[in-house]
């Protein structure tokens, strides 16, 4: 008996067999990066170890100048985490991010709802500090910390390949987990952090009650 099976019905059923066994078949996953709070783009395939379409929402302001910028991709699981992040530089230096994901094929096409910082001041404060090009920074100043920033901060990445930048300031809880890799779009740009410290902050001086 000769195996009569023509080339593209083996390829449909050995794809169909991988679907039914979730056997990584690849993940689609909407990419793109934009200026503003909807980007929209082309479905790309996922390499075999993202098993995740991310969204992230970022809001950044650059000495007053403030852009919010989103994001589309695939992901690993792993870089998912945190769903929220905010650190504090200084009053006209900050970024705050919102993170999503999800696992089915184009599923983070949606718009994600638009997210508000907290800019509440909230007593504490922490020294701080922002520098490019380098991987430390020495503090000059101190910081208010505002809304759930409860943490003082290090951080250290890279701006875009190759150029490094290291901040430090106020950070939520979720800004101390996050974990080598984490994405943060500013402007059109992918900040990529490698390195967090945290400690608790200090109440701001002579402002406790
Ligand atoms: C904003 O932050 C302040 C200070 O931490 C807090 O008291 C307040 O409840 C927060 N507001 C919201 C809407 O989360």
């Amino acid at each position: 008996m000769k195996p009569s099976t023509k080339p593209e019905t083996f390829l449909l059923a050995s794809m169909l067999l991988c679907t039914l066994l979730g056997l990584g078949y690849p993940l689609s996953c909407e990419v793109c990066i934009r200026n503003g709070a909807i980007c929209t783009g082309v479905m790309k395939t996922c390499a075999q170890d993202e098993d995740s379409c991310i969204s992230v929402m970022t809001e950044t302001n650059n000495k007053g100048s403030v852009d919010v910028t989103s994001y589309k991709g695939c992901a690993k699981s792993s870089e998912c985490d945190p769903a929220f992040l905010s650190i504090t530089v200084a009053p006209e230096n900050y970024m705050g991010s919102d993170t999503r994901c999800c696992q089915n094929d184009g599923c983070n096409h949606k718009p994600l709802a638009a997210f508000r910082r907290n800019l509440t001041e909230n007593g504490l404060q922490c020294p701080s500090c922002f520098s490019v090009s380098t991987e430390t920074c020495t503090p000059t100043q101190e910081v208010p910390c505002i809304g759930e920033e409860t943490r003082c901060v290090t951080v250290s990445g890279l701006a875009q390949p190759g150029i490094r930048f290291a901040a430090q300031g106020c950070g939520t809880e979720a800004a101390c987990h996050s974990k080598p890799g984490t994405l943060v779009p500013s402007g059109s740009r992918l900040l990529t952090i490698k390195k967090t410290s945290c400690r608790p902050s200090p109440q701001a001086s002579g402002k406790a009650e």
